[in-house]
């Protein structure tokens, strides 16, 4: 494997869509909650491997607005998970300078969970490091919608690709240069629609669970190899 060139044509931004969690676990016949715990493990070095990759913004799509139509069991015990990591593993990033922004509407979360991750937000506030967007009830197409109200209350007229941009979760975040799914599914499933206009695409059928800094690498390597061509020649 070629390595990373740290100099040129190296991504700002990586998205991933963490996919596999579930599978991961029916593999091994055990119930889904352990792929999930799992899954926050892989979340924990990814985001180590992204801080010592100095990727300035990584985005994980952690819960959509579509997975509200899982069971109850399965969502309550992803938002214990999702507690546990916010009041105990954000120690570590913090210390790391990492830095965190939520992508998604976070009034649907129970208080605990938002009352901690308000806390967090206001610790990382001045942290110069990653910067990492754990996308929470995101969905594109709700953002969207969420952009095109302001613009409309404001009655803005002056309608431009930078207008409906700083009215996303991501405002003032370059757009990812890399867009990766694990566990083999090849669809986007309502992420970051006007963002990864022209994000490459990567997709490997290894599960969120397997997935290692070393595959975050060869993502980029491979994501190196392409050519963008943006509309031009
Ligand atoms: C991704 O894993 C995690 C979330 C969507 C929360 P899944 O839970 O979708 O796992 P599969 O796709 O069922 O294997
Ligand atoms: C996408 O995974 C959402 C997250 C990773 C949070 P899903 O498992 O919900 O997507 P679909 O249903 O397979 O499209
Ligand atoms: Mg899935």
């Amino acid at each position: 494997m070629s390595p990373i060139d740290f100099k040129n044509n190296f991504p700002r931004h990586i998205a991933i869509i963490m996919d596999g969690n579930g599978r991961w676990a029916k593999r091994r016949f055990l119930p889904r909650v352990f792929g999930h715990r799992q899954g926050v493990q892989t979340v924990k070095n990814i985001v180590r491997a992204a801080h010592k990759l100095k990727i300035e913004v990584l985005s994980l799509y952690a819960f959509s607005t579509e997975n509200w139509k899982r069971p109850a069991e399965e969502i309550s015990s992803l938002f214990d998970l999702l507690l546990t990591f916010i009041k105990k593993d954000f120690e570590e990033f913090n210390e790391n300078k990492v830095k965190l922004r939520i992508l998604g509407d976070l009034s649907k979360f129970p208080q605990n969970i938002q009352f901690e991750i308000e806390n967090v937000l206001e610790k990382t506030k001045n942290n110069d490091g990653l910067q990492l967007n754990i996308a929470l009830n995101y969905g594109s197409r709700e953002e969207l919608l969420r952009a095109f109200r302001v613009l409309k209350e404001k009655n803005i007229e002056a309608l431009s690709e930078s207008a409906v941009s700083d009215l996303l979760y991501t405002a003032g975040q370059p757009d990812p240069d890399l867009l990766i799914r694990t566990s083999g599914e090849m669809r986007v499933s309502n992420f970051l629609l006007w963002q990864t206009a022209y994000s490459e695409l990567y997709f490997t059928d290894k599960m969120w669970p397997d997935f290692d800094g070393q595959d975050l690498e060869a993502a980029i390597i491979e994501y190196q190899k392409r050519q963008r061509r943006f509309g031009g020649l």
